[in-house]
Parts: structure tokens; C-alpha cells; sequence
């Protein structure tokens, strides 16, 4: 048990550091949790507990190899709407630019990391 313990962790790190070895990140995250913070997304979401919208974890886990994910969240995110998670309607953000909307969706479908 202990050594499978072990192993487990060590793959673990393995994974990691391949991760970190991997370099660059595919989006700026701090770029991403500024616009959030600017346009109040935390206000109704939070990154892993569900308050007046889902959390981002959960629209990650939703759409987890969904191709078409990053095309609709930015859509989503930029003329709102409701339905998928229940009545509530999420507002629009027609002011964001495309690139904005694009860091945003990657961002979010990501688990919203700091
Ligand atoms: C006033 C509350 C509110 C704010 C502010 C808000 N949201 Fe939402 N959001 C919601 C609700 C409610 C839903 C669920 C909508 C539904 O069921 O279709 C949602 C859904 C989403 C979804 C999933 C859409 C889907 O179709 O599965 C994403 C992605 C999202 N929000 C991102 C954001 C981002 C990014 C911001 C900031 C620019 C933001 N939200 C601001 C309430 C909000």
C-alpha cells in the first residue's frame, strides 16, 4: 500500500514537472482573473463552489472535450443567456473585445486558475 502510495505521488511529480518543463502557459491567467475582477464575473461565480451561477470547475467538467466549448462560452459570456444550468440568466457583456471573450472562455474552461 505504501508503495503504491509512493508511486502515486512520484508519478504525481512526474507529471508536474513535464507540465512546468512543458513551459510557457497556453493563456495569461492573471490577465484572465483581471478582466473577471474587472466585469464582476465573481459576483455570481466563484472558482470551485456554485453561487448564483455554476462554479468555473463546474463549467470546466461540463464541457471537458467539447471542441466546440471555446467558440460557445465566449459567445455565451458575451450575450448571456439561460437555460443550461437552470432559470437564472447570466447577463451580457457586449463591451468585451473578441480577444477578451477568447482569454476568458480558455480561461474558464481551464478551472479558472489564479
Ligand atoms: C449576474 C450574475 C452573473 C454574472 C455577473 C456573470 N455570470 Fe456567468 N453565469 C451566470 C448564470 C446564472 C449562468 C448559468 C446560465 C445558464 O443556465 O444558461 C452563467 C453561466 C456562465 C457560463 C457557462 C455558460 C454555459 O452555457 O454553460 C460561463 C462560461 C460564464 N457564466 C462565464 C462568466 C464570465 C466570464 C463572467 C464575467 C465576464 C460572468 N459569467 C458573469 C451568472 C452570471
Amino acid at each position: 500500500m505504501k508503495i503504491l502510495l509512493n508511486l502515486a505521488v512520484l508519478a504525481l511529480g512526474l507529471n508536474v514537472s513535464l507540465a512546468m518543463a512543458a513551459g510557457t502557459p497556453a493563456f495569461d491567467a492573471a490577465a484572465a482573473n483581471q478582466i473577471a475582477n474587472k466585469n464582476a464575473c465573481f459576483g455570481c461565480h466563484q472558482v470551485a463552489r456554485q453561487v448564483v451561477g455554476p462554479s468555473f470547475q463546474q463549467i470546466a467538467a461540463k464541457y471537458q472535450g467539447d471542441a466546440a466549448a471555446p467558440a460557445k462560452m465566449a459567445l455565451k459570456i458575451k450575450l448571456g443567456g439561460s437555460g443550461v444550468w437552470g432559470v437564472i440568466p447570466m447577463p451580457a457583456h457586449p463591451t468585451l473585445s473578441d480577444a477578451e471573450l477568447k482569454l476568458l472562455s480558455t480561461w474558464v474552461l481551464a478551472g479558472a486558475p489564479k
